[in-house]
């Protein structure tokens, strides 16, 4: 156990440590969030053997393994929360409306090439769910010379490495429709839900920071990008930043859902916003 003392993060090193975290990532934690960076810190410090906030801070700036320890502390500051056909009323959207309008543009113009993109997607419900959408709504799409990738990335390691395995027990199963349970999963031996291959296979994860303006490049050419429940751990600069990254990432004509509860006001003017059935989305 750590001594009272060293337990105790002081203001100077709250804001020292909510300065690097935001200018890596864009996460803002506000001063009525001590507290939880605070706690959460507590445990690493003390795996860390790094003794204090003081000491651990010093390891960020200077120690040639703080990139490291960076990602580390990325998978701890993280709010992960996500579910499998997260808020129904946007997917219906997606697989009713915005697939089938894109599809068809593709197709007219004259190349089979589809890219969906969920940034951030957390333990990977997110993009199984839109890859489980796709194939269901256009089953022959993948044997019909069509190249799709739907790209699933978050800058948290740990969820990544989940979202990899594919496999979920019965409570991240509780809002999968029995239609999809039966086709695109398989009941393992220990008892978990296993993500079908023909599912995994159009999914590619990847370690991706949406401050990162640099590797965020390689997400060019986006047709559909999810980047939902992200936003508010954002402060207004950051989520300006964030969004005309992604702005540049989509192809003309290419949609933005973001979370249901959020919204790109003061935030972008960029897009048209579209209303489909009283679901708000965004288009370049
Ligand atoms: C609440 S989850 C949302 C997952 C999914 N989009 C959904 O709506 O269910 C938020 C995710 O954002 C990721 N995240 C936070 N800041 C990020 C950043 N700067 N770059 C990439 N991912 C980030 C976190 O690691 C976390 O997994």
């Amino acid at each position: 156990m750590l001594s009272g003392k060293k337990t105790e993060m002081s203001d100077h090193s709250f804001y020292a440590l909510r300065d690097m975290i935001y200018e890596r990532s864009g996460i803002f934690f506000p001063d009525q969030k001590k507290y939880i960076l605070e706690n959460r810190l507590l445990r690493r410090i003390e795996e860390g053997g790094f003794n204090d906030f003081e000491k651990y801070i010093d390891f960020l700036r200077f120690d040639s393994l703080r990139d490291r320890e960076f990602s580390t502390l990325f998978d701890i500051v993280t709010t992960n929360e996500t579910s499998f056909f997260r808020d129904m009323n946007q997917l219906e959207v997606f697989e009713s409306f915005v697939l089938p309008q894109i599809v068809k543009e593709v197709e007219k113009a004259g190349y089979k090439k589809l890219r969906i993109w969920s940034a951030p997607c957390s333990t990977g419900e997110e993009p199984y769910t839109l890859a489980m959408l796709l194939l269901s709504k256009f089953p022959g799409i993948q044997g019909a010379g069509w190249d799709i990738e739907i790209h699933g990335s978050d800058i948290s390691e740990c969820v990544l490495n989940s979202a990899r395995r594919g496999e979920y027990n019965d409570y991240s199963m509780r809002n999968v429709p029995p239609l999809y349970l039966d086709r695109y999963f398989t009941k393992n031996g220990n008892g978990k839900y296993g993500v079908k291959p023909e599912v995994k296979g159009i999914v590619r994860l990847s370690n991706i920071n949406l401050f990162d303006n640099l590797r965020l490049r390689m997400f060019r050419g986006m047709n559909i990008v999810f980047c939902r429940n992200v936003l508010i751990y954002f402060d207004e600069a950051a989520k300006k930043r964030v969004i005309a990254n992604i702005y540049d990432c989509l192809l003309p004509g290419g949609y933005l859902f973001i979370g249901h509860a959020e919204s790109l006001f003061n935030i972008s003017r960029a897009f048209k916003l579209v209303n489909i059935n009283n679901i708000l989305l965004y288009q370049k």
